[in-house]
């Protein structure tokens, strides 16, 4: 083992850098109990809704894009915020309710 702790420790980051529909964010020192519900909420996106807070009811679904290398696609997969941690998504696309419509063309789960 000729790599130090000081040079391992110092190819990371404290940064988290994601989207929230075509916002980037980016945060520093993110408390790892921070549930990606908890930002988005603090954060104004109040569509994505907190009911039963443990991943049973769905009144919380997200949908995360994330590009795959070996395929070279995004893939799509739908997410609990409330029991998803903030510190999973970064470098990811994070789609709330608030990014698949708008006023004159709403999206079909908006109407
Ligand atoms: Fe019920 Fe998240 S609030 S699953």
């Amino acid at each position: 083992m000729g790599e130090s702790l000081t040079s391992i420790f110092s190819t990371y980051s404290n940064k988290l850098k994601f989207y929230v529909n075509t916002e980037l964010k980016i945060i520093n020192n993110v408390n790892p109990k921070t549930t990606l519900l908890e930002y988005l909420r603090d954060n104004g996106y109040y569509g994505t809704k907190l009911a039963c807070g443990e991943g049973g009811c769905g009144a919380c679904t997200i949908v995360i894009a994330e590009y795959d290398n070996k395929s070279k696609l995004i893939n799509y997969r739908t997410a609990n915020a409330c029991i998803f941690p903030l510190c999973s998504t970064n470098n990811k696309q994070i789609i709330t309710i608030e990014g698949i419509g708008n006023p004159e063309m709403p999206h079909p789960v908006q109407v």
